[in-house]
């Protein structure tokens, strides 16, 4: 379907990801004209493999802005997650250890089409294979969007505009060097990430620390799995052979009892994901807004990434909406702070998961002493339970 190409908007959304699709339908529900501009076809942003667990605060707000109908259908509540290590399995407890909260599993592809699918029988413009090459005017009244649509240059005029365009993104640049600043850390291991056609050989998710590195145990439905292998920065999967990879998962995943088996079946898709965390400060500048991993990114252990940026864009819609009924621009100036806040928070946790179950490579035996000295902690303390859990299924929006 060709969307027609709008020459000016209230709220022009860079990026097609689950933070530009999810904006956009909170505007839509408060009457307020946005159009979303996506360099990527839709095949290719409906398909890309990425998070798949959801916290509650997520799915209050895909509930709310009309997009749950398949998620409370077929996503999976979880009420939990297993620590494995030192041959031990440890259940982590949400709901009594966070006064009710859980998480949802259910995949970030499906998020995307189902909020694709009704942006474009109701929404806003969507506009696909529209790159946006430039933003002008970043600290003028009127922002204006240069874009390439369909081999045809194209711009819009905008009120404001919102950056959803991921780590990579335009909206970003477009701040003035002098009036932002990033904080960064890389991590010195990545991510072997594999989808199985086999049932999940656990009802929760495993997160193993093992002294051959960490294995995280995960699904995308009742009969597809999904699988991670700590493994050295610049990897390459072809050197993975399926057999190398499911005898190394065995060996990760191994309790001392001896009685616990992975399922093995086809591997349907092998990627390495590098590791970073990265937070950029402040998260507007004038007109420009960023939300989502065009402002922060974190390693994926704590599953963080979608939610936080979930997080944004309800907060930003509410300060949208609250400038649409009164005219006050009080929450679009409290936006930046409001956000990192709870980015901050995303950010140590991921850090702490990250750095308490992965295997650095020049790591000593003090250093593992350390984790597991903390990962007894949290098995014997409720205290200390409660803290990751409350982290992990996400805490209160503001
Ligand atoms: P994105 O999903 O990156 O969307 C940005 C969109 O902007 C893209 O569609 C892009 O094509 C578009 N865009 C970029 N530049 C332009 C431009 N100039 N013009 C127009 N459009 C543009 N999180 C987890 O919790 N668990 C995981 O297992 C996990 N795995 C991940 C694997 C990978 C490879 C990556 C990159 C991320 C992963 N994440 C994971 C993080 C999570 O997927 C992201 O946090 C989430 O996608 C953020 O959504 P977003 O909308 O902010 O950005
Ligand atoms: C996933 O299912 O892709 C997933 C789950 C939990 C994580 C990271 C990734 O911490």
């Amino acid at each position: 379907m060709t969307a027609p190409a709008p020459a000016r908007t209230t709220v022009g959304i860079v990026g097609a990801g689950p933070a530009g699709l999810l904006l956009a339908r909170l505007l839509h529900a408060s009457g307020i004209d946005c159009v979303v501009l996506e360099s990527r076809d839709r095949g290719y942003v409906e398909q890309r493999q990425r998070a798949g667990i959801l916290e509650q605060g997520t799915v209050d707000v895909l509930r709310e802005s009309g997009a749950a109908e398949r998620l409370d259908r077929e996503g999976l509540p979880h009420d939990g997650i297993e620590l494995r290590f030192d041959g031990r399995a440890h259940r982590i407890d949400f709901p009594a250890l966070t006064g009710g909260r859980r998480v949802w599993v259910y995949a970030q592809t499906e998020v995307v089409k189902d909020l694709v699918a009704l942006q474009l029988a109701d929404g806003a413009p969507l506009l696909f294979e529209a790159q946006v090459t430039a933003v002008e005017g970043a600290e003028s009244a009127q922002p204006v969007l240069r874009y390439t649509h369909q081999g045809v240059e194209r711009r819009l005029e905008c009120d404001y505009v919102v950056g959803c365009d991921g780590f990579h993104g335009v909206v970003r640049e477009a701040i003035p060097a002098g009036a932002r600043q990033t904080f960064e850390r890389s991590y010195p291991y990545s991510w072997l990430g594999i989808l199985a056609d086999v049932a999940p050989s656990s009802d929760e998710l495993v997160y193993a620390h093992s002294p051959r590195g960490f294995a995280l145990l995960s699904m995308r439905s009742p009969t597809v799995s999904r699988l991670y292998l700590q493994v050295p920065n610049g990897t390459d999967p072809a050197d993975w052979s399926d057999e190398r990879i499911w005898d190394e998962l065995d060996a990760r995943f191994a309790l001392a009892a001896g009685d616990w088996k992975l399922a093995r079946g086809p591997i349907t898709a092998k990627s390495v994901l590098p590791m970073r965390s990265s937070v950029t400060e402040p998260m507007r500048h004038g007109r420009l807004f960023l939300a989502g991993d065009a402002a922060h990114i974190v390693p994926p252990t704590g599953a963080k990434g979608l939610n936080l940026a979930a997080a944004d864009v309800t907060v930003l819609a509410r300060a949208f909406t609250g400038l649409h009924r009164t005219g006050s621009t009080e929450l679009l100036n409290s936006y930046s702070a409001t956000c990192l806040n709870r980015v901050w928070r995303a950010e140590h946790f991921s850090y702490f998961m990250t750095s308490t179950l992965h295997t650095a490579p020049e790591q000593s035996p003090f250093d593992t002493r350390l984790q597991l000295s903390q990962l007894d902690r949290i098995a014997a303390s409720p205290h200390a339970a409660a803290e990751l859990a409350a982290n992990y299924a996400g805490l209160p929006l503001v």
